[in-house]
């Protein structure tokens, strides 16, 4: 699975149409990450018209919550037909077990299901300060990685720079879903752990999240486009 998945982090499903409104013409139908800011401002509605209108849908909404409202909430989630939504692993094997309980159809399919292990914005030092987490990042964020394993999740979101971790932890088909990416010429805006595409190919992950690199860009879809050949089409 090589993904490039766009984030339509947008305030309003007119900007988030408008945006997608580019990539029209064409083949070109970009797989869109849709997370909080989008879902709690324009509703389950904008998901469905973004499946209906042909993409595939990564819902990023990061449940954490007792197990029986996580498996009611998936169920739910479930039926708008994305393609792949997560979880903090740290709401425990048994609620990210009642997670796919909830996301699995009455046919059997279901979406793919990624849990966050620690958010990239979470430094070692306040993990440990503040949340009392004794051992280091990487053991962390390889434990955490491999209860979602365990409890029968597809993969993880994570840095580029641990995707290498989560495989050998995991196994190779195990998922690591990585944004922060930039491109080598552009500002790094407000992420720390930043890799190109190219890198973050070379690097294992197997799909990309590109925000602002695309959304911001003058032209959005040659960015895209720019993204594919490094990420996608350049085996390096
Ligand atoms: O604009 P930018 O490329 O930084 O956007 C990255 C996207 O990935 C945003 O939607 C952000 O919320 C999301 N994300 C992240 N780091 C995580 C998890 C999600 O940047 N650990």
């Amino acid at each position: 699975m090589k993904e490039v998945i766009v984030a339509l982090d947008f305030e309003s499903a007119e900007r988030a149409l408008a945006f997608l409104d580019r990539f029209r013409d064409g083949a070109m139908k970009p797989y869109v990450k849709i997370g909080m800011e989008l879902f709690y401002a324009a509703g389950p509605d904008i998901v469905r018209q973004v499946v209906d209108r042909g993409h595939k849908v990564f819902l990023d909404l990061k449940l954490h919550d007792i197990p029986n409202t996580v498996r009611r909430t998936m169920r739910v989630l479930s039926d708008l037909g994305v393609d792949m939504t997560n979880l903090h692993a740290a709401g425990t094997v048994a609620m990210m077990e009642a997670a796919l309980e909830g996301l699995t159809r009455p046919d059997g399919t279901r979406p793919k299901l990624l849990a966050v292990t620690q958010l990239t914005s979470t430094s070692e030092e306040r993990m440990q300060r503040e949340l009392l987490i004794g051992a280091g990042m990487a053991e962390t964020i390889a434990h955490y990685a491999k209860n979602a394993r365990e409890a029968g999740l597809d993969g993880v979101v994570c840095s580029p720079w641990e995707a290498r971790l989560v495989k050998d932890a995991c196994g190779p088909d195990f998922l690591t879903v990585t944004p922060g990416i930039r491109f080598a010429d552009a500002a790094a805006d407000d992420q720390v752990r930043i890799a190109t595409p190219a890198n973050a190919r070379a690097l294992g992950s197997d799909c990309i999240v590109v925000g602002r690199p695309i959304t911001a860009a003058e032209d959005p879809v040659a960015a895209y486009q720019r993204c594919l050949e490094e990420f996608v089409w350049n085996a390096q």
